[in-house]
């Protein structure tokens, strides 16, 4: 297995970007939170991100927890400044589609951003790690609920499933915060709804791969920069 990449604790979600890309790992999935970076072999993923508590809650979950053979092998969570993160995990790819509906039919917890999963047929079932998992989400999704006025729930759809390079599936992002509606909250003032952030979390969240170059909010960014300045000055919310 290659060496774990050595990016410094502590370092920004930038400079671990390019600390991974200096070592010849290549981009190879960007969404609307992380980048994620392949190693030269192949062989490890490392998804970085500035801010990212729902994928935090996951990634530790997975690297805690007992071994579930439909979750991804996570090596590392390598800490970054304030509340970012490197997840330095198995190298995955895309799954068949239909395979992971049934996956995600099977499993048996819908989608809170309206996603209806195709009716399939799933054979593995039976499997005693699918109801593990299911329990396992199910907490995660309970205390995200808990914890965050701007929680969004379940995200597992197809393509948050990916295969391993024997071809078997892996659900890779499960679970999120509901970045537009933090985005919402900012814009229109609503103090309420972002307490429990702190303002540098607010700014790191502007920092997302969404906001940044090329990303489909980049053009609404500096907007919301001022606002979170306007709103908390010196403080946080
Ligand atoms: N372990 C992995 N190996 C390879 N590609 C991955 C892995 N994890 C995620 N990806 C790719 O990166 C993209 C973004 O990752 P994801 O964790 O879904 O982030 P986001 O929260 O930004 O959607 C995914 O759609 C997928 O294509
Ligand atoms: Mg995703």
């Amino acid at each position: 297995m290659p060496a774990l990449p050595d990016i410094a604790p502590g370092a920004t979600a930038d400079q671990a970007r390019a600390h991974l890309e200096h070592a010849g790992w290549r981009l190879i999935g960007t969404g609307d939170w992380a980048w994620v970076y392949a190693d030269p072999s192949d062989t490890l993923a490392a998804r970085v991100v500035p801010f990212d508590p729902a994928y935090r809650m996951f990634a530790q979950d997975c690297l805690d927890g007992p071994a579930n053979r439909w979750l991804p092998r996570v090596d590392a969570i390598v800490p970054l400044a304030r509340d970012g993160f490197v997840t330095v995990m198995e190298r995955l790819w895309p799954a068949d589609t239909a395979r992971a509906d049934a996956f995600c039919a099977a499993l048996g917890i819908g989608n809170d951003t309206g996603y209806e999963p195709a009716a399939g047929v799933f054979d593995e079932a039976s499997d005693p790690d699918l109801a593990l998992l299911a329990d396992r989400i199910r907490a995660l999704l309970a205390r995200g609920a808990k914890t965050y006025s701007v929680w969004g729930g379940s995200d597992i759809r197809a393509g948050n499933v990916m295969a391993d390079a024997s071809g078997a599936l892996k659900l890779v992002d499960p679970i999120f915060i509901a970045g537009k509606k933090i985005a919402e909250a900012i814009a229109a003032g609503d103090v309420e709804k972002l307490r429990g952030f702190t303002r540098g979390q607010l700014e790191d969240f502007l920092t997302i791969a969404i906001f940044s170059p090329g990303g489909e909010g980049q053009g609404g960014r500096v907007a919301l920069l001022e606002q979170v300045d306007r709103l908390f000055g010196g403080r946080d919310p």
